[in-house]
């Protein structure tokens, strides 16, 4: 349902001054805003992560646990970040799914082709298409956040990778230590907004993301949502002081659907 205040605060380049909204109208609001800000979103994500989020990269690849020829998703992929790095692990010899429901993310990498990479407009909680354990690994790096029905994202991961198989999650997070919360009220809360909106010229959007990690569940709670949709041994990891954390469970060996 359309909550009366967004568009004004879109104008007004503000986040809602409360709680974000959720359902079909969060879901418009992201992905309208991701088309806007598509033309400049990598370069500034390099600027943002100051070029870290490549390690972080290198990092999800590795907790997938993907091989040459494995097949990997990659859910709300963007412009392909992450989903470059899969299909680098995997090879000519394995295939890469990007879906992401923003249609100007995906034309930006779908600018960068490679033979074993598809990229597919689709929601993350809705992989109907996608048939139950066809995928060695299904990731989401930067999404979640965005994402209010984490049991319909989780339940739909666990449901398409096979027996054994992983799911990945990196995310941005608010840290509890003394230096790096002062840092990340500082770096996030100040200097992205004022950064973002200079470069992309969107207010809203960099504004909006500190706002989106502010109402995001704890890292404990993810875990526990995963282990609630079919995932076991879940396992988190924070990085950089736990501004990022990257949680990884797997499917069980042995069941059918999840
Ligand atoms: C911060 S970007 C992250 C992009 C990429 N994963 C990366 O690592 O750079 C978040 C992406 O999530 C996408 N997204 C958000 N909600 C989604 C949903 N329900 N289904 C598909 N994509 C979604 C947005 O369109 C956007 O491209």
């Amino acid at each position: 349902m359309s909550q009366p205040g967004a568009r004004a605060e879109e104008r007004n380049g503000k986040p809602a001054g409360g709680r974000l909204p959720g359902g079909e109208e969060r879901a418009r609001l992201v992905r309208e805003m991701f088309d806007r800000i598509a033309g400049r979103y990598e370069l500034l994500n390099t600027l943002m992560t100051a070029g870290l989020h490549r390690i972080w990269n290198r990092k999800v690849v590795r907790a997938t646990g993907l091989q040459r020829n494995g097949w990997a998703l990659d859910l709300a992929c963007g412009t392909g970040s992450l989903t470059r790095d899969l299909a680098k692990k995997v090879g000519p010899g394995g295939y890469v799914l990007g879906i992401d429901f923003s249609s100007r993310m995906l034309a930006a990498a779908e600018a960068r082709p490679q033979p074993n990479i598809e990229y597919r407009l689709g929601d993350a909680t809705d992989l109907r298409e996608i048939p139950t354990g066809s995928y060695d690994t299904a990731t989401i790096a930067y999404g979640a956040r965005n994402i209010p029905d984490l049991d319909a994202l989780f339940s739909e991961m666990a449901r398409v990778v096979a027996p054994g198989g992983t799911v990945v999650c990196l995310e941005i997070s608010r840290p509890t230590g003394r230096v790096s919360s002062t840092f990340y009220g500082l770096w996030f809360d100040k200097i992205v907004p004022w950064l973002g909106a200079r470069i992309s010229g969107d207010a809203w959007a960099y504004s909006y993301l500190p706002q989106s990690v502010k109402e995001f569940v704890l890292p404990g709670e993810l875990a526990d949502i995963m282990r609630l949709n079919g995932l076991q041994d879940v396992t988190w990891q924070k990085l950089a002081g736990g501004v990022i954390t990257l949680h990884r469970g797997r499917k069980r060996s042995g069941s059918g659907s999840n």
